[in-house]
């Protein structure tokens, strides 16, 4: 696996392509299963597959919650390795932002939404962050989980309206055993708040009304931003002490 620093040297690299089809999967490092299964579907549906780990910090709205993000670089390239990932890019913050962030992707409907209503800047940051990612990168499919239905719908959508080329892939949530899913998040849970935790899931597959399943959440000690229906889906954010949990259901 090459690890590549600069968008630079990227360009090198992109060019000894000829016709090889490239498949990448964006993520903040922390990698779990869920990462897995995108990198296992690009590296099945592409000749190339790149990976990008970059912790976004545009996109974090809490400070605590940006210094708090898992970073377990070496042991995420060992998993890389271990799948035969072809490409690593692992730019610095001066490498994605020379702007320092002044141009920014703004989108003003359903990012105000859910859990844009409750991160104010959160959309913004990720928007312009994947539009970077993919104007560098070039990528002829991109690959986002369900798990941020939200983020994947919006970044969709980006794509295009501004005509971009890359082919936006969905792909399904995957969860421990518990049900819980996937997130870089889970491992901050601490051993109270990690049984709590499927109580999520299963709240949203209950049929009760929105409302009922917020109470029921809110007695089993969870702190709720929201639970609602759209997009065909339930989806729910709900916070367990410091790590906040988002969730979302077919209906
Ligand atoms: O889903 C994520 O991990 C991030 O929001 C993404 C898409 C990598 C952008 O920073």
């Amino acid at each position: 696996m090459k690890i590549i620093k600069r968008p630079a040297q990227w360009d090198t690299e992109r060019k000894k392509f000829r016709g090889n089809s490239l498949g990448f999967v964006p993520t903040m490092g922390a990698l779990h299963e869920g990462h897995l299964s995108l990198i296992r579907r690009s590296l099945k549906e592409n000749d190339l597959t790149c990976v990008s780990i970059f912790v976004n910090r545009t996109q974090f709205n809490d400070k605590k919650d940006l210094i708090n993000y898992p970073r377990p670089l070496k042991k995420d390239i060992v998993k890389l390795r271990k799948e035969k990932v072809d490409f690593l890019f692992l730019p610095a913050f001066a490498e994605i932002y020379p702007d320092k962030y002044r141009f920014r992707i703004l989108e003003n409907r359903k990012s105000r939404l859910l859990c844009g209503a409750h991160r104010p800047g959160h959309f913004e940051g990720v928007l312009t962050v994947v539009m970077k990612l993919l104007n560098i990168i070039n990528p002829d499919r991109a690959y986002f989980g369900e798990k941020d239905f939200q983020q994947y719908m919006l970044v969709k959508e980006m794509t295009e309206a501004f005509f971009m080329k890359t082919k936006i892939i969905s792909c399904p949530i995957v969860r421990e055993t518990s049900g819980l899913a996937a997130s870089s998040r889970n491992r901050l849970l601490g051993p109270k708040e990690k049984p709590l935790a499927p109580f999520l899931y299963k709240a949203l597959k209950m049929r009760k009304s929105d409302e009922d399943v917020k109470k029921y959440l809110e007695n089993r000690g969870f702190k709720v931003d929201y639970v609602e229906r759209k997009w065909g889906r339930r989806l729910a954010a709900a916070w367990l002490g410091k790590v906040r949990l988002i969730d979302n259901v077919k209906i």
